[in-house]
């Protein structure tokens, strides 16, 4: 009998995390939301069932702006399953004002790429050394331009967006250069990032009202909707002719909408020795280092 497929989605219950979880459901994997609040991942979980009947999900707590959070979620993972196939790490959180996280970390940088870090080494070893298992980081064009401020890392003194620039460059070199470290270490599971383009989701929530509206009235020709914006998460997670390393994304006007295909990389996250900086930094600030074993 072969095993059934066990997939986490982090921010399932909304945007694209929502079209992303779907469609592993779609693909036959048990997928489990891994979500910060109880009601909207229940109320998420009852529609996608409603849109997978045969689909099987798991609602299961996490909150990345906290370590303490994360731990437990790992620990209530192994508690329910013994193995885990793909890892989307899809959650995400756009501040321009910023916000400290609850240990006083720069908000997005802690959401967006340390607590996915930490959760990718709590749950590795769980991952079958195989290149169906696969680790999918969620950068986005806003990484172009942007900086890793290896002096100033919660960007007090940098503007709004620079803070969100650099979480979203952070989640592109942690998927290249987690797969560096898993082809040095003889392994065969694929790390791989992409970026979903844009899509009208709740990422603006929190932007100015101008902004926030200009959005609303723009989305409509510039960008997609979030069932094509999961798209290239689920090539990166599904498909056989992938390789570890790649970075996907829309092909169309700016790369915000279209079919999915090779992303463009920034210079910002061309350099490997960037990547592996920032990879020592990330392991001082999570406190301890990655276990690829
Ligand atoms: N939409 C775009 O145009 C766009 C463009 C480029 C990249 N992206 C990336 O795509 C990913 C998905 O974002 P989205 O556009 O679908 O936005 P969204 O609709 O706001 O969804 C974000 C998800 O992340 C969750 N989340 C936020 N903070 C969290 C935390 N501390 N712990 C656990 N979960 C948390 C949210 O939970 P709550 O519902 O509880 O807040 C929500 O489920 C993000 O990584 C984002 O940076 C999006």
């Amino acid at each position: 009998m072969t095993q059934q497929k066990i997939a986490i989605v982090t921010g399932a219950n909304n945007g694209i995390g929502f079209e992303t979880a779907i469609g592993m459901a779609e693909a036959g994997y048990h997928t489990v939301l891994a979500c910060r609040n109880e009601a909207k991942g229940e109320a998420a979980m009852v529609e996608m069932q409603l849109r997978v009947p045969d689909g099987q999900f798991t609602l299961l707590l996490l909150d990345l702006s906290d370590f303490a959070s994360v731990r437990d979620f790992a620990a209530a993972f192994r508690s329910q399953f013994e193995h885990l196939d793909v890892l989307i790490n899809n959650a995400g959180v756009l501040d321009y004002s910023g916000r400290k996280a609850g240990n006083g970390y720069e908000l997005q940088l802690m959401t967006n790429h340390l607590g996915h870090m930490l959760l990718t080494s709590l749950l590795l070893d769980l991952m079958p050394d195989t290149p169906e298992s696969r680790i999918v980081s969620l950068s986005s064009v806003a990484h172009k331009g942007a900086k890793i401020y290896f002096d100033d890392i919660h960007c007090e003194n940098q503007e709004g967006v620079a803070a969100y620039g650099q979480s979203k460059l952070a989640c592109l070199l942690f998927g290249d250069e987690l797969n560096r470290r898993l082809q040095a270490a003889g392994k065969k599971i694929l790390s791989l990032s992409v970026h979903p383009g844009g899509s009208d989701s709740g990422l603006f929530d929190d932007m100015s009202r101008l902004q926030y509206y200009t959005m609303k009235v723009l989305a409509p020709f510039i960008i997609h909707d979030n069932a094509s914006a999961a798209k290239p998460a689920l090539h990166a997670a599904l498909s056989a002719n992938v390789k570890g390393g790649d970075f996907y994304g829309p092909q169309g006007f700016q790369e915000l909408r279209g079919k999915v295909g090779p992303a463009k990389r920034d210079a910002s996250a061309q350099d490997p020795s960037v990547a592996a900086r920032f990879w020592d930094v990330s392991e001082g600030l999570i406190g301890e280092p990655f276990k690829l074993n």
